[in-house]
């Protein structure tokens, strides 16, 4: 059962007991989206928090009468460096974790290229297509242990644009568990926190104990650049929700 719900600014917070009720919410938006605007524009996250909720998507999105085929889908960061084709890259998650198992066509499926020669000319081409699309409808966020979303750093500033961004030794430490015995990237591209809070809805999940401290800080602390996800604090279509595990104390 959704525990209760609370603001952070003009953000809705919602705070769950179960994380699988949380995946079906959040899942349950990307449905309806679908089904209202075939062609919707996503934004897409990777990450361990979004394993389920994919694997919820894929599961369930025939049942719901969703389809993918129409849809655009661009995601939110990629590494530098890395071919696609590699193991770790966001191209291979993506694959793995939603595109080969729903119906979505890879040509739809946009992600940075982090192995442009040119990578300041990539975040300009890829920030174009975006808007060449409209702009993003509905965007899915995770949360770092230090509060980046995507992979803004705390500092970045929050009218920043898709940019190339030097990762933070916490973010290199937390990314170096799927890199065992392997350089861990330091490099990655992102979009801009501004062209974040521009999708006309945002879904910030956080889950477990990991994201407890940051959540925390985040709830307590309102806007400030030194916590990237507390842009959303001002952005009244946005909604965080947390499961219990994640749930700071006293909430
Ligand atoms: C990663 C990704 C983010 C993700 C975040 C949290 O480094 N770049 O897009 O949301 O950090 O990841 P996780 O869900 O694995 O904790």
């Amino acid at each position: 059962m959704k525990r209760r719900t609370i603001r952070f600014g003009k953000a809705e917070v919602a705070l769950y007991d179960s994380t699988e009720e949380l995946m079906a919410d959040a899942a349950e938006e990307l449905f309806r989206t679908l089904i209202e605007k075939p062609k919707a524009v996503l934004a897409l996250p990777t990450g361990a928090t979004f394993e389920p909720f994919y694997a919820y998507v894929a599961s369930n999105y025939k049942e719901r009468g969703v389809s993918f085929k129409d849809a655009v889908a661009f995601n939110i960061d990629e590494y530098v460096g890395l071919p696609a084709g590699d193991p770790e890259s966001y191209h291979t998650y993506m694959r793995k974790n939603l595109y080969d198992k729903v119906d979505m066509r890879m040509e739809n499926a946009l992600l940075p290229d982090g192995n442009a020669r040119d990578l300041d000319e990539e975040t300009r081409r890829y920030e174009n297509a975006i808007m060449s699309q409209g702009g993003i409808d509905l965007e899915y966020l995770g949360i770092g242990v230090n509060g980046h979303i995507g992979f803004n750093e705390p500092g970045t500033p929050f009218s920043s644009r898709t940019h190339v961004v030097e990762l933070a030794a916490s973010t290199q430490k937390a990314n170096s568990m799927y890199f065992l015995g392997r350089h861990t990237p330091k490099r990655a591209i992102t979009l801009g926190i501004g062209t974040l809070m521009e999708a006309r809805r945002v879904i910030l999940m956080a889950t477990g104990e990991r994201k407890r401290d940051i959540i925390g800080r985040m709830l307590k602390s309102g806007k400030t650049e030194r916590i990237p996800a507390s842009a959303l604090a001002d952005n009244g279509n946005a909604k965080i929700l947390i499961d219990s595990g994640a749930t700071p104390p006293g909430l």
